[in-house]
């Protein structure tokens, strides 16, 4: 990231006629630029005015940060991790191979990784009074509602890792958080079926140990799906960053307070769990259930066009305006789970709507590609997850980018508590004349009270 040596943005403040010349100060590795909205405040009408704001509701045209972590292309349809293709990772790389070259900029060693490997697997229970905590839920409670609350609750379960400027602290947090996040979801999971937890087994690799924690019943060692492995690995390291979209930035917004990363990864989760962010995946199904048949899809298609219908899950992305690069794989991915446990109607109603959706003017001329998320649910499901866990096994995965935006944000040195501003369009000043004549009301009788 340099400065651009030079290069100016010339204004005229029609109001004024004054002229501001605002240096473009930044330009990326792949060539984006900007302006220092700071520089703005100098554009003043009045010499006491505040100086100009600029106004970006969604932060639709506005970098908040530097990053050295993923590039992506929107138009081109790319998405990279430290520079690395997602398709070569994909193809050839772990998911904590890819955690750790999100956190570190390259890719480990051999002796790197195994030291990684080891005190991720160290890690992995979680203090038995979570199990009691967990136990508190109700039976039909959210996995996505009780992996957020577990993830907050770990906070006061290791109070030093507030100390957020120590590196040897940072490094536990983020140890610990790769190492429970699996432990703590398939626990939400034995919870809403009603299932004894298991604990981790620590011979087994990252994924296959999820799976034993999530799938293991009597059996004294639990031996998963080949397939299935590979399938999960492939989705977590797809999911594991995805630079600057809601839930990293609210893990950011919410780390810039110098809060613990516990509390800053549970707000990830929460944001995460929103139906147009990584709830998605779990919509898409939904509205697969909803049509029904493949013959319902042009009346589906129908409403979605005229706006009296839902959007398609699944599709849009405020990013890529063409095919999402991550969808492709997933795509390729769902084929060879398919071949294994067969193809069933649902995934025939996907295809069908992506084939209409894909030829349809409404959706070309608004640039709407599959996203990531409209295959990965059906994915999930022919591996017999429940629609509820989908943003669950999503959040596993992006916690490894979560934590490398969260460190990054904390060293870098421009950064400082998040506190956008804004533009006040409530009254003016005005006098407080109370409208309540009784201040302190007897409580209302209800239908259960004389
Ligand atoms: N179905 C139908 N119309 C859509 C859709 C959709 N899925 N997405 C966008 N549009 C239309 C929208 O109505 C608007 O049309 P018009 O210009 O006529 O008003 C136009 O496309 C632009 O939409 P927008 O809402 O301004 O776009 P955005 O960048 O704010 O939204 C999005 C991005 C992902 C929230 C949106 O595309 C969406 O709601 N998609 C469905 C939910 C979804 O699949 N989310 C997962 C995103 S990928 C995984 C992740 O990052 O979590």
């Amino acid at each position: 990231m340099s400065k651009a040596d030079g290069a100016a943005l010339n204004v005229t403040d029609t109001r004024t006629g004054k002229e501001y010349s605002l240096p473009v100060h930044l330009t990326g590795t792949e060539g984006d630029t900007a302006i220092r909205t700071m520089d703005l405040r100098q554009i003043k009408a009045q010499p006491d005015d505040f100086g100009m704001l600029s106004y970006d509701p969604a932060f639709m045209n506005t970098a908040s940060c530097q990053s050295a972590i993923t590039y992506i292309d929107g138009d081109q349809g790319i998405l990279r991790y430290r520079g690395y293709p997602i398709e070569q990772l994909a193809e050839n790389a772990t998911f904590l191979e890819v955690a750790w070259l999100l956190r570190n900029g390259e890719l480990p060693t051999q002796h790197e990784y195994d030291h990684w490997v080891q005190d991720i697997t160290f890690h992995t229970y979680v203090h038995e009074n979570i199990t009691k905590f967990l136990e508190g839920f109700r039976y039909d409670a959210h996995p996505m509602s009780m992996l957020c609350s577990s993830v907050a609750a770990l906070s006061s379960f290791y109070p030093e890792a507030k100390n957020i400027f120590d590196d040897q602290s940072r490094y536990v947090s983020i140890i610990r958080l790769l190492a429970k996040l699996p432990t703590l979801a398939a626990f939400a999971y034995r919870h809403i079926k009603g299932l004894p937890l298991i604990y981790p087994d620590n011979d087994l690799s990252y994924v296959e140990n999820f799976l034993s924690m999530v799938a293991r019943m009597s059996e004294p060692k639990y031996e998963a799906n080949p397939v299935f492995v590979r399938a999960l690995e492939i989705l977590f390291i797809l999911h594991a960053d995805h630079e600057q979209n809601c839930s990293t930035s609210a893990v950011r917004a919410v780390g810039s307070s110098h809060v613990d990363p516990f509390s800053a990864i549970a707000a990830g989760i929460a944001a995460l769990y929103g139906p147009l962010h990584g709830g998605a995946n779990e919509q898409v199904l939904h509205m697969i259930g909803e049509i029904e048949h493949p013959r319902n899809i042009p009346a589906f298609i129908e409403g979605v066009k005229t706006g009296t219908g839902q959007r398609l899950m699944g599709f849009g992305h405020r990013v890529y305006k063409s095919y999402d690069p991550r969808a492709r794989i997933v795509k390729k991915l769902a084929d060879e789970v398919f071949a294994q446990v067969g193809m069933d109607k649902d995934l025939e109603i996907a295809m069908e709507l992506e084939r209409i959706a894909l030829e349809d003017d409404y959706f070309i001329s608004r640039k709407l590609y599959p996203n990531v998320d409209f295959y990965t649910g059906l994915i999930y499901r022919s591996m017999a997850f429940p629609t509820s866990f989908f943003t669950v096994l999503f959040a596993v995965a992006r916690t490894a980018g979560w934590l490398a935006q969260w460190e990054e944000m904390l060293l870098d040195k421009e950064q400082k508590i998040a506190r956008p501003r804004q533009i006040y369009v409530g009254p003016p000043e005005r006098e407080f004349r109370s409208k309540v004549t009784e201040k302190h009301p007897h409580v209302r009788k209800g239908p259960l009270r004389k």
